[in-house]
């Protein structure tokens, strides 16, 4: 393959995420999104309308009886602008994140897999703390950011007031590419800053199609929407004489962001965020090596696995690791390496998945997401690569906040118990801590957030058939430290020194008195913070 032809690949395609609050509207926006793209012909097939919520990733009873998306998926789409006239239309990877901020670390490792973000705000609600928690991610990954105000079909606060809240909660700066025409609740269309001209929406029958546009002039506005118009062209003239006007160079810094109010469940202003994709998100990029050397788009297949799962459906009881392509172009069936045991690695199975839909996929490039089936090897941080060798950094663990015991209740179950807690280790489910004192009978999971111990338990159940009991240890935090300070730790009360699967050790510590106390007294021992959760 042509390093042309992985260019101009390259250069169509967009990978991004939807950072958002639970219930902004994530997967109605998705299926909006879907659409637009035309791969869907009437929305409601992904979210089921009337609270029944049918596709997207319910792979757990939890997760339907919870009404949260724990897994992750991926959506690719191609999408063309209405607005120009190639005939080559965009590819967009749409990777889903999980909305719970129990699942952060989830979240963490999907958005090194994209290259931005769209933070979908509910325009009533406006910043939240889950929003707020992943915006830090994206900024603290040098993610650049895209702004939705969604739901602007229903009464909320004023674009302005919204601005001012980004600007000064989190030293994001929006530039509106449109200003709303009609108030929250009453969402007319769109005065196109750029152009100065106005874009009407029209309605369709329970938001089920793409809402058809009527562009008008100014003057034309004017006299059809009146004081409305007016309004939205003070706002408009106001955010110039901000200078919150889009700078593309601004937007790669992550220090301003593209602005636009939407109603997914009408369709409105959806294109506009398509559109906004195409022309100011980035096109995938090459990455470094832990070496240190660039490997460039161009480059031999290269990839980085950034969530392994398992049992996602029960039609399908297998275990799934998702890679985003880097370099190179993927084709099903070629043997790569896996750069962490130097084995060779047969892509035979090599899947595109969004909710219960799977697909065979024969060819891939750089910023593309493919599910490998039954990948038991594989972790996220992972790289795989065709020669020259290549190992990307890997993804850092979080601080785990939560700790617990597992144990299983029948002996005779033991060597599944076992099993199931390597997987689930392997798959970054949770961390698993072990000691000599404590055996391996009952290791200790930790964990970001408690949900994540919900769903060791019931995997156990489902798909090993073990019954466990978890049961909460009394720690609350951890440092990491070395073989030489680890002796004296075990030695005072309050701690325990812990070896994690990655090698590290970790002492846990009962609480923060504890922690200060003992850095205080024993100011010798190694006791380093650990990446703090989003
Ligand atoms: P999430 O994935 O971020 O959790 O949000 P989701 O799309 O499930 O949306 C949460 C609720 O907000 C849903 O209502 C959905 O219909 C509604 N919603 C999403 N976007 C918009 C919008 O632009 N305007 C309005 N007015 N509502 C929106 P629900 O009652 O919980 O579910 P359902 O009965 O509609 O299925």
């Amino acid at each position: 393959m042509s390093s042309e032809v992985i260019s101009r690949e390259v250069k169509r395609r967009r990978t991004f995420a939807i950072i958002s609050h639970p219930d902004a509207g994530k997967s109605t926006m998705t299926e909006a999104l879907a659409l637009h793209a035309r791969m869907i012909s009437e929305a409601g097939a992904v979210h089921g309308k009337g609270g029944r919520r049918s596709t997207v990733s319910d792979w757990m009873e939890m997760e339907k009886a919870r009404g949260i998306s724990v897994s992750s998926t991926a959506l690719q789409f191609s999408y063309s602008s209405p607005d120009t006239d190639t005939d080559v239309p965009n590819v967009i990877n749409l990777v889903d994140t999980p909305g719970h901020s129990d699942f952060s670390e989830d979240t963490y490792r999907v958005l090194t897999a994209v290259d931005a973000a769209v933070m979908l705000i509910d325009a009533a609600k406006g910043l939240e703390p889950q929003t707020l928690k992943l915006f830090q991610v994206c900024r603290h990954r040098g993610i650049p950011v895209i702004t939705v105000i969604n739901k602007w079909d229903r009464p909320g606060r004023t674009p302005l007031e919204l601005i001012d809240e980004i600007s000064e909660r989190i030293g994001l700066i929006p530039t509106p590419l449109y200003v709303p025409v009609g108030i929250a609740g009453d969402y007319r269309g769109l005065l196109d800053r750029r152009t100065g001209d106005y874009i009407h929406f029209e309605r369709t029958a329970g938001g089920a199609k793409i809402a058809p546009e009527e562009f008008l002039t100014a003057d034309q506005a004017a006299e059809r929407e009146g004081d409305v118009w007016s309004a939205a062209c003070e706002e408009s003239e106001l955010l110039a004489e901000l200078g919150q006007d889009h700078d593309q160079e601004m937007f790669l810094a992550g220090q301003t962001s593209p602005m636009i109010f939407t109603s997914a469940m009408l369709n409105f202003g959806v294109r506009q965020l398509l559109d906004a994709l195409v022309e100011f998100a980035p096109p995938p990029r090459g990455r470094e090596s832990i070496d240190g050397v660039e490997r460039s788009v161009t480059d031999p297949f290269s990839a980085v696995v950034f969530k392994v799962q398992a049992g996602m459906d029960s039609s399908h009881r297998d275990r799934l690791a998702y890679m985003r392509i880097v370099s190179g172009e993927f084709e099903r069936g070629m043997v790569v390496t896996h750069a962490q045991t130097g084995k060779p690695f047969a892509t035979k199975y090599a899947q595109a998945v969004f909710g219960r839909d799977r697909s065979t996929v024969d060819t891939a490039f750089p910023g593309d997401v493919v599910g490998l089936v039954n990948a038991m090897a594989l972790a996220p941080g992972d790289t795989l690569y065709i020669d020259p060798k290549v190992q990307y950094p890997p993804i850092p663990s979080f601080a785990p906040e939560h700790f617990s015991t597992l144990r299983v209740t029948t002996a005779d179950k033991y060597k599944q118990f076992r099993k199931a807690v390597d997987q689930m280790d392997a798959e970054g489910v949770v961390q698993v801590l072990r000691n000599d004192v404590r055996g391996d009978a009952s290791p200790v999971l930790a964990a970001v957030g408690p949900m994540q111990f919900e769903v060791v338990t019931a995997r156990m159940k489902a798909e090993f058939n073990v019954d466990t009991i978890i049961e909460p240890l009394g720690y609350s935090l951890a440092r990491r430290t070395d073989e030489q300070s680890a002796p004296e730790l075990n030695r005072q009360r309050g701690v325990e020194v812990f070896t994690r699967s990655d090698g590290a050790i970790l002492a846990l510590f009962s609480d923060k008195w504890r922690l200060q106390y003992i850095e205080k007294e024993h100011s010798d021992l190694l006791l380093e913070p650990l990446v703090a959760a989003a």
